[in-house]
């Protein structure tokens, strides 16, 4: 990126299940962005906590584990990997034992205070013409004042299809059971139900993958002159 141009910086909210990693992801690939997976990092701390024995109901002892966290993630769309120290979690972090306490760290302010800052100094040290950056806080609190700031939603029942789908060996009863658990614990911390002012909707319910992410494409696009 030139020192001339001006960085676009795309913040994406939305629930568990509403798509927004695998959309993000491919949105940015094709825009030729960055992309900055934010909920792996809570994954990361979270899987780090059960590795090292750290009780994540203990928010004092999660938040000393902070010192001593080293994490990575790939913001390279075509290059998407989770790094603790030299483990590769990349897949390690999406297993229901570290989405069952997930919400337990990330309710903890101290642990988002330091996230929040790790996500803004990552942004800002990104060489892309753009990023794309999705959570739950991001439209709202990581970067309220992003070029481009989506919800992307989708009704609980499509959600859980979708989770479903991805989850091999879990009954649709237990994927919905723990989605609405997660998002009940998650939205404790912030509200990513509802769009903040000047961000804009999308409804994915309706929408398959590909659609979803050309209205993202959209968005963007239209958002940038030339
Ligand atoms: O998007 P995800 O399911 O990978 O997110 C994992 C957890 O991290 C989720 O339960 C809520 C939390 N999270 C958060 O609190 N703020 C963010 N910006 C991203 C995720």
């Amino acid at each position: 990126m030139s020192a001339a141009a001006e960085q676009i910086v795309v913040a994406i909210d939305g629930p568990a299940g509403s798509g927004k990693s695998s959309v993000s992801r491919e949105a940015a690939r094709q825009l030729g962005f960055d992309y900055q997976d934010t909920g792996a990092a809570y994954r990361a701390l979270a899987w780090r906590c059960i590795h090292e024995g750290i009780d994540t109901l203990e928010p004092s002892d999660v938040i000393d584990s902070l010192d001593s966290f080293e994490w990575s993630i790939g913001i390279n769309p075509a290059d998407y990997f989770v790094r603790v120290g030299s483990h590769d979690v990349t897949e390690a972090i999406r297993e229901p034992h570290v989405t069952s306490v997930v919400s337990s760290v990330a309710r903890i302010p101290e642990v988002r205070g330091y996230l929040v800052e790790q996500f803004r100094a990552i942004i800002a040290q990104s060489t892309q013409r753009g990023i794309i950056v999705e959570g739950r806080d991001i439209t709202t609190v990581v970067a309220p004042q992003a070029r481009v700031r989506i919800l992307l939603t989708a009704s609980e029942e499509a959600r859980i299809s979708r989770r479903s789908a991805e989850l091999t060996g879990v009954s649709a009863q237990a994927t919905a059971t723990e989605l609405s658990f997660r998002d009940t614990q998650d939205l404790r911390v912030v509200d990513f139900m509802n769009a903040a002012d000047g961000v804009t909707t999308i409804d994915s319910t309706d929408l398959d993958f590909e659609q979803t992410v050309h209205a993202v494409v959209d968005l963007v696009q239209a958002s940038t002159p030339d």
